[in-house]
């Protein structure tokens, strides 16, 4: 079994705030981890340290067997690693399959090529009528699919995911699911998906991994996780239990 990720006794700091407090944590080659914790907890700090946004005060981390701390992060691409924000990344003046081309350039050097692919990962979400659309005209669902089709476009083997689902209805969040679902299966990758919601994730991750505080307080099968009493505990006076 190939470790993909591998995170290693990080703890960070901001001012006074421990956002995370000696987190480890091993993704096998192919794993999809469900990673979730209330607000607050270092979730999305943990992925800033893997996409190489920030630096770990301790520890370090690994994708692929490459040490990150510190290096460009505008070479994670070259490792075959994409993200997805928490808060949407969206050039409101380019058109919707601009947006994504500019992710398949990474790889495909001809604008004009990367255009017709981009356009094809639109269809592939189900937002092939729009691409000719700006993109400040979609509504939020619609910019969730866009930025999940350019995360697609660059054929990721490692996929980053932070809180995708959160505002969008039921059917809309079932709908995203699936689509994240079966580019994993079909892809092979290696992922760690994000969300707020503590069901939102049973079913499509082969782990769930808890944080509270900064701290790895639960990892295990899923179905187990969320009926933990300490995870239960969490999350006490948050009002997204489900
Ligand atoms: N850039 C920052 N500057 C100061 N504090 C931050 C910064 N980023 C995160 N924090 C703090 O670190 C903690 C963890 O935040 P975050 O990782 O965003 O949590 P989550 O994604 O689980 O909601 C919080 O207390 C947050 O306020
Ligand atoms: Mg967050």
């Amino acid at each position: 079994m190939v470790v993909e990720i591998r995170i290693d006794r990080v703890s960070k700091w901001f001012g006074g705030i421990k956002a995370l407090d000696n987190v480890s944590l091993e993704v096998s080659r192919g794993e999809v981890i469900g990673l979730i914790g209330p607000n607050g907890s270092g979730k999305t700090t943990l992925l800033n340290i893997l996409r190489c946004l920030l630096k770990p005060d301790r520890g370090w981390v690994e994708i692929s067997g490459v040490r990150l701390n510190g290096m460009d992060p505008e070479r994670l691409a070259d490792l075959g690693v994409a993200s997805i924000y928490q808060f949407p990344r969206v050039i409101k003046d380019l058109t919707v399959a601009e947006n994504v081309a500019l992710a398949v350039l990474k790889r495909q050097k001809n604008l004009w090529r990367a255009e017709l692919l981009a356009i094809e990962y639109l269809k592939d979400v189900g937002l092939g009528g729009k691409a000719h659309m700006l993109a400040a005209k979609l509504n939020r669902y619609e910019v969730r699919l866009m930025e999940l089709a350019r995360a697609m476009a660059m054929k990721p083997r490692v996929l980053l995911i932070d809180e995708l689902l959160s505002g969008l209805s039921e059917e809309e969040q079932r709908e995203i699911r699936g689509l994240v679902r079966s580019y994993l299966d079909s892809s092979g990758a290696t992922a760690i998906w994000v969300e707020h919601a503590i069901g939102s994730l049973v079913r499509e991750v082969d782990r769930l991994v808890v944080l509270n505080y900064g701290s790895l307080i639960a990892d295990g099968e899923p179905e187990k996780v969320i009926r933990d009493q300490r995870v239960i505990e969490a999350y006490l006076g948050s009002y997204t239990i489900a």
